[in-house]
């Protein structure tokens, strides 16, 4: 136990030690050009900016990918030193943020299906608008148009909402417009409806760090920086999306199944095998994805488990002998927060408050899941041991065993056979429940099929295959666990019994 706190405290502060030199830029990095994911990393303008004014610091640069809504939340509380995601100079951002001078100036467009053209913002009233939640276009339907957006996590779940008819238009910035409507023929873009201003934000009162900023951006505007990366990496994300013609030469296609069998297999070929960017194909998202969700999920388990007896066995000894009162009662919180919170507030409390600093999203994930399932699994754990019939603690202490020694040798073994089918249960709904982590940008399984869909719009493939995945981990873990429970059956003959 000891070892662990250790090795705890030695990563907290390894963590604040490079925190300290590290610069961090939050961003949201489903923007191209200014910001996309290129394989695992993310690039674009707004990451060559900053990166460049880690250099003229000369500190060490990271990008972190967050939801837009996030980024300038992220820079108030401490959790970056920049935001930068194409980020709008607005009246109401000053309020909370300081602004750099502005990089670029460009707008926001509505997008529309070429069978509903669109010619005035007199249309859009009453209508369904997609926007990505927290932009400017979400700020323009509630304030010009009074009414509220469908708001969505990027503009490209935006659009496909726009090509599935759940909503009749899509309001965007424009470099992201033209890439959602890049090779999607029903679609096209109105002229701007309003023009603005991307700048880097700073938190109030860092004078220094704005005043770095300000001189990166002038020296790159100057030296032609700026005017390169907007050209090759405008270049690069017009590529990012694939149409499925590039796929395969378009065939003649004799019946509705062979044409159907087409375009499975040019979705396939564009969801699974297209490279993303960084040459590996699309389908390592889930690759890697899914051995992140493996990680957190069976850390996440064995760190509950460990918390789950220290408090079962404290909760149980109290209720039985009055021992341990006072951890009795730090259970007893423990308890009522864990399980009175969602389990997503959880999280984002773990990741933005208490492990502000923590750089590891998946020891933090593993931190936050492991403590909640702990509840689950003490209370679960708990059932058992009040199950054991209390002549077995008497009997072993009897036979001379202490307390400690009866409880972990004579009645959790008991306790565990009997309630394991339950706690097996608790470990599925641990399992799938991490698929939440998104929420803190990390990407697992279900990020993963997330991040293919909004490169590539196609939601079946992505969606159908993660839902498989996660369906085929749960069998087999069912499985596993089922093995689990007939051995114990089986060798249940060398522990007391109560139950036969
Ligand atoms: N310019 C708009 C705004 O500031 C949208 C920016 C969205 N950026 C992004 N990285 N998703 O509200």
């Amino acid at each position: 136990m000891k070892k662990i706190a250790f090795s705890l405290c030695m990563i907290l502060a390894a963590a604040l030690a490079f925190g300290a030199e590290t610069l961090t830029m939050a961003t949201e990095a489903t923007f191209p050009p200014y910001e996309f994911l290129r394989g695992q990393e993310i690039a674009g303008i707004d990451v060559e900016i900053c990166r460049a004014v880690a250099q003229r610091l000369g500190r060490q640069f990271r990008a972190e990918n967050m939801d837009f809504d996030s980024v300038i939340p992220a820079v108030i509380s401490g959790k970056a030193d920049l935001a930068a995601a194409g980020i709008t100079i607005t009246e109401d951002r000053k309020k909370n943020v300081d602004f750099s001078v502005p990089y670029v100036t460009t707008g926001i467009v509505v997008i529309y299906r070429k069978s509903d053209p669109f010619k005035d913002a007199s249309q859009l009233k009453g209508k369904k608008i997609g926007v990505q939640s927290g932009t400017t276009s979400d700020a323009y339907v509630l304030e010009q148009l009074k009414q509220e957006p469908e708001r969505y996590k990027t503009s490209a779940e935006a659009c496909a909402a726009l090509m599935s008819g759940r909503c009749a238009f899509v309001i965007a910035d424009i470099d992201p417009a033209k890439n959602c409507v890049k090779g999607e023929d029903s679609l096209a873009l109105s002229d701007f409806l309003s023009s603005e201003s991307y700048a880097v934000a700073v938190a109030k009162g860092r004078a220094d760090l704005l005043a770095a900023v300000n001189e990166t951006i002038a020296a790159v505007k100057a030296d032609g920086r700026l005017e390169k990366w907007v050209a090759d990496y405008t270049a690069e994300s017009d590529k990012l999306k694939a149409t499925a013609t590039d796929a395969s030469a378009a065939e003649v296609k004799p019946s509705w199944l062979s044409s159907a069998w087409q375009s499975f297999r040019d979705d396939f070929y564009l969801c699974f095998q297209k490279p993303s960017g960084d040459g590996t194909p699309r389908g390592m998202y889930l690759v890697r994805g899914l051995l992140v969700t493996i990680q957190v999920a069976l850390a996440a388990i064995v760190l509950g488990l460990l918390i789950g007896f220290l408090v079962a066995v404290v909760r149980a000894s109290h209720d039985k002998y009055g021992y341990f009162p006072f951890l009795n009662f730090v259970s007893k919180v423990y308890l009522t927060i864990v399980r009175g919170t969602p389990m997503v507030v959880q999280l984002l409390i773990t990741y933005y408050i208490i492990l502000r600093t923590v750089d590891s999203k998946v020891l933090i994930a593993i931190l936050a899941f492991g403590i909640n399932s702990g509840a689950y699994q003490a209370e679960i754990i708990r059932a058992g041991i009040t199950s054991i019939d209390p002549g077995q603690m008497e009997a072993a202490r009897a036979l001379g065993l202490g307390y400690w020694r009866a409880m972990l040798k004579i009645i959790l073994p008991q306790a565990v056979r009997n309630v394991l089918p339950a706690l097996g249960n608790e470990f599925i709904v641990l399992m799938k429940d991490t698929s939440i982590v998104g929420y803190i940008a990390l990407i697992d399984l279900a990020k993963g099929g997330d991040i293919i869909r909004s490169q590539t719009y196609s939601v079946y493939l992505p969606y159908l295959t993660v839902a498989a995945i996660y369906l085929v981990l749960v069998m087999t873990f069912t499985w596993l666990l089922g093995k689990l429970e007939r051995h114990l059956r089986n060798t249940g003959a060398d522990v007391v019994h109560n139950d036969s």
